[in-house]
C-alpha cells in the first residue's frame, strides 16, 4: 500500500467509492467528484481540532501523557480553522505568499538550487533527494521563518517527527510522544525567534507574524506557534516530494527527459503533470461536523473522512490514460494535490517555483543525467509519496 497504492485505489473507485476503514477508523472517498466535494464542504466538515480525534482509540493514561500535543492541536491556526477564523488568519498568512514575494524569492531559490546541484553533480554519481530534493525546501522554509543556518538541521528533524504520527484514524503512542517532543522544542526555539523579533524586526517572515500579534487580536500567540509549525511541516516534506518525484518521472523515460532538456519551457507542465501523478501527500482529511448523507452514505458527526487525493489524481474519468507521464495533459490543472476550496495551499506559487528552478538548473549542469545502478526505494511513509532516495548519474 505504501509503494503501490493504486491498485487498491482503483477497487476503492470501482467497487466501494465511499467506504467505512476499521482500519483507519474513518470514511475514505477516492473519485475525484468526491473528493473534490469532499475538500470544498466547509459546510458540513471542519479543519478544527479535528487532529484531536486521532487520540480517542488510545487508553486515558495515554492520552493523558499527550496533553500537550493535544492541547497545540486544539490551537486554531490557518490550516487548522474554519471561517470565519480562518478568513482572518489566511488574509494575514496569505500576505507573505503573494505573486511578487514568490518572485523576489527566485534569485534566492536560483542560488540555492545551483549551489545544491552543482556540489552534487561534481561528485558524478549521487543521491538526488539527499543531496537536493530535501536540503532545499528545508532550507528556504527555514530562511523564511527567520532561522539562522546552523539551525537548520533542527528544522528538517521536527518537521519529520511532528508529522509521523499522522495519516490515518488511529495513532500510534510511540510516534505521538515523539511528535509532542519535537513540537515542544519548535514552539520553545519559535518564542524565543518572535521575542528577539518582536524587539529588533527584522525582513522576514517571522517578523510580519510577530507584528500581527502585536497589533492584536489578528493572531494570539498560540496562534502564532501553530502557524510557524503549519508553515514547517505544510512547506517541507511535500515540496522534498514534488522533487524527487518529478526527476523520477522523468528519468525514467530517457525520451522524456531529453524533450524537456531540448524544450525547457516545457518544465512548468512537467511539474503540474508530477503533481497529479504522484501527489506528495496522499490523503487528506476533516471532522464531520454536522451528520449529513454524502455519496449515498450516512456520515455521522464528530467521526473523520479522509480524501484520497492520489486516487482522485488518477481517476480514469477525469484523467485518460491516469498511469501515463503525459506532458501535454490538456486538464492537468484539475488535479487535487494542492488541495480545493478556502483551504487551496498557500504555498501552491513557492513549491511550483522551486520544483521548476531545481529541474531547470539540473537539466542545464547535467543535461545527459540518468538512473544510476544503486537502486531506487519509496519513503514508507504513510500519507506522503517520494523517493527515500534516488540515485542518478550525470553520465
Ligand atoms: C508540493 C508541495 C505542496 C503540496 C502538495 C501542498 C499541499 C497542500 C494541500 C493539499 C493543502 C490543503 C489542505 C486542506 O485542504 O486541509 C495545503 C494547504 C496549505 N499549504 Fe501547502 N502544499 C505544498 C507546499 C506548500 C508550501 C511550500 C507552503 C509554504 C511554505 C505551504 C503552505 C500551506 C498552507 C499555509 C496551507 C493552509 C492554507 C489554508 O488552510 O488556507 N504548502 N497544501
Amino acid at each position: 500500500m505504501l509503494s503501490d497504492p493504486f491498485p487498491v485505489y482503483d477497487r476503492l473507485r470501482r467497487e466501494a467509492p465511499i467506504a467505512w476503514s476499521q482500519q483507519w477508523n474513518a470514511w475514505v472517498v477516492s473519485r475525484h467528484a468526491d473528493v473534490e466535494a469532499s475538500l470544498r464542504d466547509k459546510d458540513n466538515l471542519s479543519n478544527e481540532n479535528r487532529q484531536a480525534l486521532l487520540f480517542d482509540g488510545l487508553p486515558p493514561e495515554q492520552r493523558e501523557s499527550l496533553s500537550r500535543l493535544r492541547h497545540y492541536f486544539a490551537q486554531k491556526d490557518v490550516i487548522g480553522s474554519d471561517p470565519p477564523d480562518h478568513t482572518r488568519m489566511r488574509a494575514l498568512v496569505q500576505k507573505a505568499f503573494t505573486p511578487r514575494t514568490i518572485a523576489s524569492l527566485q534569485p534566492r531559490i536560483e542560488a540555492l538550487a545551483a549551489e545544491l546541484i552543482d556540489a552534487a553533480a561534481a561528485q558524478g554519481e549521487f543521491d538526488f533527494v539527499a543531496d537536493v530534493a530535501h536540503p532545499l525546501p528545508v532550507v528556504l522554509i527555514a530562511e523564511l521563518l527567520g532561522a539562522p543556518p546552523e539551525d537548520r538541521p533542527l528544522f528538517k528533524r521536527w518537521s519529520a517527527d511532528i508529522l509521523g504520527f499522522q495519516g490515518s484514524g488511529r495513532t500510534a503512542y510511540a510516534s505521538a510522544l515523539v511528535s509532542q517532543q519535537s513540537l515542544t522544542e519548535l514552539f520553545t526555539y519559535m518564542t524565543a525567534l518572535i521575542e528577539d523579533r518582536r524587539r529588533a524586526p527584522r525582513d522576514d517572515l517571522i517578523s510580519v507574524l510577530a507584528a500581527a500579534e502585536d497589533e492584536g487580536r489578528t493572531l494570539s500567540r498560540d496562534e502564532l506557534l501553530a502557524t510557524c509549525n503549519t508553515l514547517l511541516t505544510a512547506g517541507h516534506e511535500t515540496t522534498t516530494n514534488l522533487i524527487g518525484n518529478l526527476v523520477r518521472s522523468l528519468l525514467l523515460d530517457p525520451d522524456l527527459w531529453k524533450s524537456v532538456v531540448a524544450s525547457p519551457r516545457l518544465i512548468p507542465a512537467a511539474v503540474e503533470e508530477s503533481l497529479r501523478l504522484d501527489a506528495p501527500k496522499q490523503r487528506y482529511f476533516r471532522r464531520i461536523k454536522h451528520a449529513h448523507t454524502f455519496a449515498g452514505a450516512a456520515l455521522a458527526a464528530d467521526s473523520m473522512i479522509f480524501q484520497l487525493i492520489g486516487s482522485a489524481n488518477r481517476d480514469p474519468d477525469v484523467f485518460p490514460e491516469p498511469d501515463r507521464f503525459i506532458l501535454d495533459r490538456r486538464n492537468v490543472r484539475d488535479h487535487l494535490s494542492l488541495g480545493a476550496g478556502i483551504h487551496f495551499c498557500l504555498g501552491a506559487g513557492l513549491a511550483r517555483t522551486e520544483a521548476a528552478v531545481v529541474l531547470a538548473r539540473l537539466m542545464e549542469r547535467a543535461p545527459n543525467l540518468r538512473l544510476s545502478g544503486r537502486g531506487f526505494s519509496w519513503q514508507e511513509r504513510v500519507q506522503f509519496r517520494g523517493p527515500a532516495s534516488l540515485w542518478v548519474s550525470t553520465g
